[in-house]
């Protein structure tokens, strides 16, 4: 079979000239209308497209798309399938990052739902209506791992830790793609930015990247190898450098790591215009050298900028660069083609879907992904009798909870706070009083004098996240804090639900709160999830996929760091004297971290055998650790039960804890369960330098808890 699809290439690739070869690995943005479409349709004819990114400018996640038009895209089609010399199909790509139609939540927030099985089923939602809408290849995931919450794309991404990232990422290629993406409801994924853009200095969008390979190893590449596991179609290259080199550039990383060492076959698209970059970066003076720079490089297709259109024919003829490159990118394009299935079924036939099915996976995803940070006394949730004063500047927002990066979700068709909150307590005798202005006098405190508790809905607005929309402060706003501050002078309960595309610093804040929710930037269903959190009708399962900071001048502060070379425990936790001067040094809410209504404890680790030599090891002996977790509390619930290891002496400095597995079950009232795990081999090392794995005897700790600083600990030994 993968025999009969090279010989295709082969076939295909006799029979192309270079012009032709050249067209496989452009992809245009096209106004497909008026002149443009004509202009575009010509291009196709002629052979010189081999791909169409359905977005129109350069920060498609943050400005207004046009819709998909499936007609046009089937008409352009048809072109290049039917009046095209070598009839092959062109591929529609789209920036569908967390939804289409229906509005997933975040992807930070829905890699702390801890729950890839859900993440994939909806994601294939997402697949099936973007496929419908003419979209045969997403953008998407996006498993940058990142420390900086002021980088504006850190919503896009899976957080902080390489192995939940790398969990979320092989649950989204799957959800795109299933089994085989050339069926009928499937799209090929692209997974990115490769390689290191999350690691931008200061957080600052498109900026440099300082990373050592053990770094690369250990934190960065984890997410991509899992999405290449599992089959990703295609790898999109990130604007950034690494210690100078711009990876669109760089051989090292696109065809060593990505292709030698990964094992990646299927093609790398840049970012858009990145090849132009090039020249601003300082390592190209003409397009012809970005050109040539990134073809040798190993980067497949070039996106919008024309470089490989004006430039590779003239590269190849002048022998500066051998055809055998441009042979050998033209054949990672088709070989996806080939897969994706464009060439029997190259248009798209537009089809129903369960609309009301996929905007239940979106609540439930939401659900899951929102965190309770406190709850003081119990106070959430709260009673259907309540009467409610809703204030803050997030009440009545539509787009803001959607997220940045949405491109066909409808805010129209989403629900308010203030309106959920009214139709989750519809038909009860609790009511909410919403306060028309909180920045005139006294009126917020009118409206609290009015009820029986405070919500405020705080937060931050799309426009302040996403791509090219860094902050250099993430606290909540001074208005908001002293909205905070006005309600907890009255005496009343107050509750603040944070909408957000990045963990918030919530220090200044947070005395003035009696609960906080964090309801994040959840998509179509978050306002509707926000509301039944509050009134109890869900049970809050969401647990941090990044550490709340207490200031902005925590920043970089994440749990898998290692130690200080005075505090045994690192900076994260326990030694607060080794930090700063002027503020604690432990994080607001750890990595890992969620409440829930009801109560769950978990037993001490229980293993029948703490040691075992390598060679066991090695030969695929497991430590089988167990706890039992039980819910004592009064509601039934979810809890997410982590694994956490430290290895105590090794060759090179390990972090203090690194997560290594988890499960999220669901516990009755009053019930409880066994949870059984296995640690071996591949959990236990830690890639060198050079990328070798390797698993180093000694000993090693074992924590299994709620949250990655739990102290729930047992001792294990690999002998040599
Ligand atoms: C630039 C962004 O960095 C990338 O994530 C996106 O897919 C492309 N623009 C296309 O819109």
């Amino acid at each position: 079979m993968q025999n009969d699809l090279e010989l295709k290439i082969d076939e295909l690739l006799s029979r192309m000239t270079l012009r032709e070869k050249v067209g496989q690995l452009v992809q245009v943005s096209a106004p497909i209308d008026g002149a443009g479409k004509e202009r575009l349709k010509n291009r196709v004819r002629n052979g010189s497209v081999g791909s169409v990114i359905l977005a129109f400018s350069s920060t498609a996640g943050n400005d207004a798309q046009r819709d998909t038009e499936v007609e046009v895209y089937n008409e352009l089609q048809r072109v290049a399938v039917e009046e095209s010399r070598m009839g092959i199909p062109v591929i529609f790509g789209r920036d569908v990052i967390h939804g289409h139609r229906t509005v997933m939540p975040i992807p930070l927030a829905s890699a702390g739902s801890f729950n890839p099985e859900l993440v994939e089923e909806c994601y294939t939602c997402v697949a099936k209506e973007a496929a419908n809408d003419g979209v045969q290849w997403a953008f998407s995931p996006m498993v940058d791992v990142c420390h900086d919450p002021r980088w504006g794309r850190i919503i896009e991404g899976p957080g902080e830790d390489p192995y939940l990232a790398s969990v979320m990422s092989r649950a989204i290629v799957k959800g795109f793609q299933g089994e085989d993406y050339s069926q009928k409801d499937r799209i090929a994924a692209c997974v990115k930015h490769y390689l290191g853009y999350g690691a931008s200095e200061g957080g600052r969008d498109y900026h440099r990247t300082e990373l050592s390979d053990y770094s690369l190893y250990n934190l960065i590449l984890p997410p991509f190898r899992a999405a290449v596991d599992a089959g990703v179609a295609t790898v999109m290259s990130s604007f950034n450098d690494i210690n100078g080199q711009p990876v669109t550039s760089s051989k090292k990383y696109l065809t060593d790591i990505l292709r030698g060492y990964l094992g990646f076959n299927g093609f790398v698209v840049s970012d858009w215009a990145a090849l132009a970059n090039l020249r601003r970066q300082g390592v190209a003076e003409t397009e012809a050298e970005c050109a040539a720079m990134a073809l040798r490089a190993g980067l497949d297709m070039d996106m919008v900028d024309d470089y490989y259109f004006n430039h590779l024919a003239a590269l190849v003829n002048s022998g500066e660069v051998p055809e055998a490159l441009v042979d050998n990118a033209v054949r990672n394009v088709l070989r996806v083609k080939l897969s994706k299935g464009l060439f029997e079924n190259p248009y798209t036939r537009k089809g129903e879907y369960d609309r009301g099915q996929h905007l239940r996976k979106a609540y439930e995803l939401a659900a899951e992904s929102m965190v309770l940070l406190k709850n003081d006394n119990h106070i959430l949730p709260l009673a259907k009798t309540a009467k409610i004063a809703l204030a803050g500047p997030l009440k009545q927002e539509r787009r803001a909870l959607l997220g940045s990066w949405v491109l066909d979700g409808k805010e129209e068709e989403t629900q308010h706070f203030y309106e959920a909150l009214q139709n989750a307590l519809g038909g009860c005798e609790g009511t909410v009083i919403c306060n028309t202005d909180d920045l005139a006098d006294d009126a917020a405190e009118k409206v609290f004098a009015q009820s029986d508790v405070i919500v405020l809905a705080l937060g931050e607005s799309h426009l302040v996240s996403g791509e090219r929309h860094s902050l250099a402060d993430i606290a909540l706003t001074e208005h908001q804090v002293s909205l905070a501050r006005r309600a907890h002078n009255t005496g009343k309960p107050v509750i603040g639900v944070v909408f957000c595309g990045r963990p918030l610093a919530l220090q200044i804040a947070e005395p003035y709160l009696d609960a906080i929710l964090c309801a994040w930037h959840c998509g179509s269903e978050t306002a509707a999830v926000a509301a039944d959190l509050l009134l109890g009708d869900l049970v809050p399962s969401g647990k941090t996929a990044i550490t709340f900071l207490k200031t902005t001048g925590h920043i970089p502060l994440y749990y898998n760091a290692t130690s200080g070379a005075l505090a045994n425990n690192g900076y994260y936790g326990q030694h607060p004297e080794d930090c700063y001067l002027d503020i604690p040094a432990q994080p607001m809410y750890p990595f890992g971290y969620g409440l829930s209504y009801t109560r769950f404890t978990c037993s001490p680790i229980h293993c029948e055998k703490t040691d075992m030599t390598w060679q066991e090891l090695k030969a695929g002996a497991c430590f089988r650790l167990s706890v039992t977790l039980c819910n004592t509390g009064a509601y039934d619930g979810k809890e997410t039960v982590q694994l956490y290891i430290r290895d105590k002496v090794a060759s090179v400095m390990r972090p203090i804890r690194e997560l290594k597995a988890f499960q999220k079950v669901f516990l009755s009232a009053g019930d409880h369960c066994r949870i059984d795990f296995s640690v071996g081999y591949d959990q236990l090392g830690f890639y060198r330098e050079n990328g070798e794995y390797v698993v180093e005897p000694g000993a090693f700790e074992i924590y299994i808890g709620d949250n990655c600083l739990t102290d729930n600990c047992l001792s294990i030994q690999i002998n040599p």
